[in-house]
């Protein structure tokens, strides 16, 4: 009797012994294949178009439609005005950061909601200036004239560059500044502004509101730009269409930008958490603009979040890919954003829910863009891309006469210490560092490296043999690739003239 009770014990525990093992086995057994961009390729598919017949328009939130399919991120070495100002003419969507105080990101939002498309918006500077400052902004912004104003923004006249140059630089500008020079009001006919400046052959005319005060510039070169500039994405008032970042708990800064902006962009590394939720729950019945949610990167997010929350017009997908980001590193949680967008886009089949998906992260070429649109995104978040353009705020830095950009990960100990996003990442672990400080290659004026960009996209949609984002979801097919395969999809076999300009240069050199 005793022998058998015993028995049956020992059986018990080793059953369960079993049953945990068993399930600890499952988990690797059953663990899925988190494939990243570059484990996959697109199959060239039947092409019934020509790239540039591929219309790249697309849905970023429930309400907003982007005549390109870009967004910037909300970094603070990538979004700030400038960037987002320059993203609507070019009908994608700016996501402006908050590593900043609420009022700093306002004002960032009133630029761009006032900005007019064709005009390029310049900081104020007054005649009691240094040249040299007038000079410095020439120089920043590329242009040869700077107008001026007095204290409370009025025009007053302009300095030009050859009369900046002329001058020591130390005097102040009203010794070198002109007060009979052209300017336009804001609204004016584009097609009067180019007869006005070729018949006075001027490179930039000053732009003034109704109270004459100035507005910004118009340049030649903005204008050469206007073709460019005719998918502008617009508010329903024709106004360029802007987002900012929000955080859930930091209700204060959401209302006030809910009254500027049309998009809010939830800006949490893993929003799939009970607080996140609760908080955004008692914040969106308050909330008029689009909001995207993110970031996310599993099935169970989308259906925890689309169960508890009643106003979800987008998500944000992709957790730990981006190119400055260490999450996975110091964690080893990863939903790399290849992955992590399709598990989202069949989870919103599942649920029947039609909300557009933001890939971010990772996303370093076109044909990584075309790879989320083939699993179901709509639209395609960017860092690194525009990190290094004009537009990001940030400095550009040169060594041995190259130029690079400043860029941070905003879980970088640099980023944290603005203190502003820090709960972006772990509300309660402030001291670690989930992102690094970096330089990027200096890539010139977002216009061509966003236009660049689309062309590649147009490409790559054209070799699936789609002509659109939404015939992307269904016609493109990816394929696995091996080591080897690899190995075939750069140059390889041959030495390139780059490297062999450097070898040369260097032997020289020595
Ligand atoms: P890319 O690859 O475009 O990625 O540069 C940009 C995205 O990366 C995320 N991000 C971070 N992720 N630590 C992270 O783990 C960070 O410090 C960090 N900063 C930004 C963010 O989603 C962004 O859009």
């Amino acid at each position: 009797m005793i022998l058998t009770k015993f028995l049956f014990i020992l059986l018990t525990r080793i059953n369960k012994l079993l049953e945990v093992w068993i399930m600890f086995m499952k988990k690797l057994i059953e663990a899925p294949l988190a494939l990243t961009f570059r484990d996959v390729v697109i199959l060239p598919g039947r092409s019934p178009v020509d790239p540039e017949e591929v219309n790249v328009a697309t849905q970023v939130t429930k309400n907003y439609r982007l005549n390109i399919p870009l967004v910037s991120s909300p970094m603070d070495t990538v979004t700030g005005a400038e960037m987002a100002i320059v993203m609507a003419k070019m009908g994608g969507l700016g996501v402006l950061h908050r590593n900043c105080s609420i009022e700093e990101q306002i004002k960032m939002a009133k630029l761009v909601k006032e900005a007019d498309v064709h005009v390029k918006a310049i900081p104020n500077i007054t005649a009691k200036d240094s040249i040299k400052e007038a000079l410095n902004v020439m120089n920043r912004y590329k242009i040869n004239i700077v107008p001026i104003t007095d204290e409370e923004g009025s025009l007053v006249g302009v300095i030009t560059k050859i009369n900046a140059l002329l001058r020591n630089q130390e005097e102040p500008i009203y010794r070198a500044m002109r007060g009979d020079y052209p300017y336009v009001k804001t609204g004016t006919r584009i097609e009067y502004v180019i007869n006005v400046m070729a018949e006075k052959a001027l490179t930039e005319i000053p732009v003034v509101d109704n109270d004459g005060r100035l507005v910004g510039i118009i340049t030649a070169e903005e204008i050469a730009l206007r073709n460019k500039f005719r998918d502008a994405a617009l508010d329903k008032d024709g106004r360029l269409l802007c987002a900012a970042a929000i955080s859930p708990f930091d209700e204060k800064r959401a209302l006030e930008l809910d009254k500027v902006v049309d998009i809010l962009v939830l800006d949490v590394a893993h929003f799939h958490n009970d607080k996140c939720i609760a908080a955004m729950k008692k914040l969106e019945k308050k909330l008029s603009a689009d909001i995207v949610i993110g970031n996310i990167g599993t099935k169970e997010a989308v259906k925890d979040i689309l169960s508890n929350l009643e106003k979800v017009d987008g998500f944000r997908v992709g957790i730990g890919s981006g190119s400055i980001c260490t999450t996975a590193e110091v964690t080893g949680a990863l939903a790399p954003t290849l992955f992590a967008v399709a598990q989202v886009a069949d989870a919103l089949i599942e649920e029947n829910a039609k909300v557009p998906v933001i890939a971010d992260g990772g996303i370093r070429v076109p044909g990584d863009a075309a790879k989320a649109f083939a699993v179901g995104a709509s639209a395609i978040m960017l860092g690194y891309v525009l990190a290094g353009c004009d537009e990001s705020p940030s400095p550009i830095v040169e060594i041995s006469g190259i130029k690079f950009k400043y860029y941070r990960g905003m879980a970088s100990k640099a980023a944290k210490a603005k203190r502003y996003a820090a709960d972006r990442y772990s509300r309660v672990v402030k001291d670690i560092e989930e992102g690094i400080e970096a330089l990027v290659r200096y890539r010139g004026s977002a216009v061509k490296v966003i236009s660049e960009f689309i062309s590649g996209l147009k490409a790559a949609m054209g070799y699936a043999g789609a002509r659109s984002v939404k015939e992307m979801w269904y016609k493109a097919k990816l394929a696995l690739i091996s080591p080897l395969g690899a190995q075939e999809r750069a140059p390889h076999s041959v030495i390139p003239l780059s490297e062999l300009k450097s070898m040369f240069t260097e032997h020289l050199k020595m």
